[in-house]
């Protein structure tokens, strides 16, 4: 037994050497990997099913819609997408993947359908909508980010 013990502690101490030596490459590599896993995972572009663009809002977008639209976003959307939409609310400052800026082209080119499912199935730390919002809130908020882009040009003049 006690030769045995003799034998093993300098192969424990080369063990511990080497592991000691690499430690730091060993830690580079883990930030490197967390890094682009993260980069590969959260910044692909989010894309709404094909059969989103077919989804129609039975309401149509009347004015009260539109206002009805802007309520619910203010009281929930704008923490992370800011009032106007672009992206600045406060909850976006410590966020990895920053909140679109819904009066963005990018957005507004996107069906109502496609908007319609992302705000009732959201991806990451946008939440999804479709339990606590109802089907008419969601079609309002929709209608309401069309507005967005309206007010965005009509600063820009
Ligand atoms: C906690 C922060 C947060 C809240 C609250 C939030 N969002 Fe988002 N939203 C995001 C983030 C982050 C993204 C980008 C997600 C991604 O690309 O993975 C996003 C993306 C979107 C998109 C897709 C834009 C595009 O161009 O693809 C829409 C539409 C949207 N949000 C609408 C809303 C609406 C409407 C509400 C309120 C009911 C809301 N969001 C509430 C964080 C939030």
């Amino acid at each position: 037994m006690h030769t045995r013990c003799k034998a093993i502690k300098p192969i424990f101490r080369q063990l511990k050497e080497v592991a000691g030596r690499s430690m730091p490459l060993l830690m580079v590599l883990l930030v490197v990997l967390l890094l682009s896993w993260n980069r590969g995972v959260q910044q692909e572009p989010w894309l709404a099913p094909a059969e989103a663009d077919s989804l129609r809002n039975p309401q149509g977008c009347e004015k009260g819609d539109m206002a009805a639209g802007r309520k619910i976003f203010e009281k929930i959307c704008w923490t992370c997408h800011g009032f106007d939409g672009s992206g600045n609310g406060p909850a976006a400052l410590n966020m990895k993947q920053k909140p679109a800026n819904l009066a963005h082209e990018k957005t507004q080119n996107q069906s109502d359908g496609a908007l319609y499912w992302k705000i009732s199935n959201g991806r990451g730390e946008m939440a999804p909508f479709k339990q606590t919002l109802s089907v008419r809130q969601r079609w309002q908020l929709v209608c309401y980010l069309r507005e967005l882009a309206t007010v965005k040009d009509e600063s820009k003049r």
